[in-house]
């Protein structure tokens, strides 16, 4: 097993490896002592692993109550928050009880969402089940909900109070949300690590998986260390996230996030070797690495389309916004730009 901790307004650790959902109820004890627990999931993940995670829970002494939603991205919403919260104040949970995230992203946004709001904030564990969520949802406090404009428009930074994640789960998983965690990997090695985009490359990084999403983590929770509320270097771990957001909406949310986030990455490197930030032999790599692991290197969405979308951004202020460019393997930076020029920038790079 491997342990790390996140130091953020609430510190908390990360403990990675097998067998570990099964603790879930005895680690939960080492780090608070709720009386009830709520697990929050959707309904594939409940089937595959909510009996584990309840009895692990009723075994250590927890009440447990259980609220399902349908999977899928289309249930991050206003409306699934808005139930989870009549459904904990109708359970009679109090502001010394727990909220379980199980799942992929879209459980952990929405539930650390509704831990942040019901009662002005109650304590919360996530428990990813997806290879996304394990290295980069579950970590570092953003919770939130999609609205009509767009992505995550709404939500809060709400650190859980403890981050348990049982590789296992991701044998269970489809391929094509295996690959969307892969997206995320790759990010990770773009931004920080040449041997970790190196393990990509060559599908090195499934023989340890632990390791894998060891490195990832360790990568996000310096950065979230460093800037919690994402108003500086932390923004680098939106590489890819503009243009993918905007993807994502505009397809509806059939392109999944992982996806979205692959196209939007390999857009940002033809952005940055336009601006002469990086080179043809990054782009092509990047290009190569999204490739081999089956996920998608641009778009034939209307350039217009995209430009209006991307400008709903969190990272806008005003009429700026802030891209995420790869300058090398294993370094990015941040480039502010005026709304006005995205559409320039964007002409010849978006496949
Ligand atoms: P998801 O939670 O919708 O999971 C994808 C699918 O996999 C769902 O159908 C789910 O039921 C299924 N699933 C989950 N675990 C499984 C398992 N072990 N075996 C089989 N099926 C399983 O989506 P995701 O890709 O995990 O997360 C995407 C979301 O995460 C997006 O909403 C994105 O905005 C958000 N996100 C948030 C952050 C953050 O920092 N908060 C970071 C990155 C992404
Ligand atoms: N996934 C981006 C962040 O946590 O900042």
């Amino acid at each position: 097993m491997r342990r790390l901790e996140v130091k953020a307004s609430r510190s908390y650790e990360v403990l990675i490896g097998e067998g570990i959902l099964e603790e879930a109820g005895a680690r939960l004890k080492e780090v608070a002592s709720p009386k009830k627990t709520a697990i929050i999931t959707d309904d594939r993940v409940r089937e595959l692993y909510g009996d584990i995670v309840e009895k692990s829970l009723r075994d250590a002494g927890f009440e447990t109550e259980n609220y399902v939603f349908k999977n899928g991205e289309a249930s991050k919403t206003m409306e699934t928050l808005w139930d989870i919260l009549e459904f904990l104040a109708k359970k009679g949970l109090t502001r010394s009880d727990m909220v379980i995230a199980l799942g992929g992203g879209v459980p952990g946004d929405v539930a650390g969402f509704a831990a942040a709001s019901y009662q002005r904030g109650i304590k919360f564990m996530q428990i990813p089940t997806t290879f996304l969520a394990a290295i980069d949802s579950s970590v570092g406090g953003k919770t939130g909900v999609d609205l009509k404009a767009g992505k995550n428009l709404a939500g809060a930074f709400w650190q859980p109070s403890l981050v348990l994640c049982d590789h296992r789960t991701l044998d269970t998983l489809p391929d094509v949300t295996f690959s969307d965690g892969v997206a995320e990997g790759i990010k990770y090695g773009i931004l920080s690590s040449e041997s970790l985009f190196e393990s990509f490359e060559t599908g090195g990084f499934r023989e340890n998986m632990e390791e894998t999403i060891f490195e990832c983590v360790s990568i996000k929770k310096r950065l979230v260390a460093e800037d919690e509320r994402d108003n500086g270097r932390r923004q680098l771990l939106n590489l890819g996230h503009t243009f993918g957001h905007a993807i994502e909406k505009l397809s509806s949310f059939e392109i999944t996030h992982g996806h979205a986030v692959a196209a939007g990455t390999a857009i940002a490197a033809r952005v940055a070797k336009k601006l002469g930030l990086t080179g043809d032999g990054e782009v092509l790599r990047i290009r190569e690495c999204l490739e081999k692991n089956n996920l998608p290197t641009g778009t034939d969405m209307e350039l217009k389309d995209i430009a209006e979308a991307a400008l709903s951004d969190k990272k806008r202020r005003g009429d700026r916004i802030t891209l995420i460019l790869p300058e090398a393997i294993g370094s990015c930076r941040l480039y502010p730009v005026d709304k006005s020029e995205l559409p320039g920038l964007l002409e010849g790079c978006l496949r």
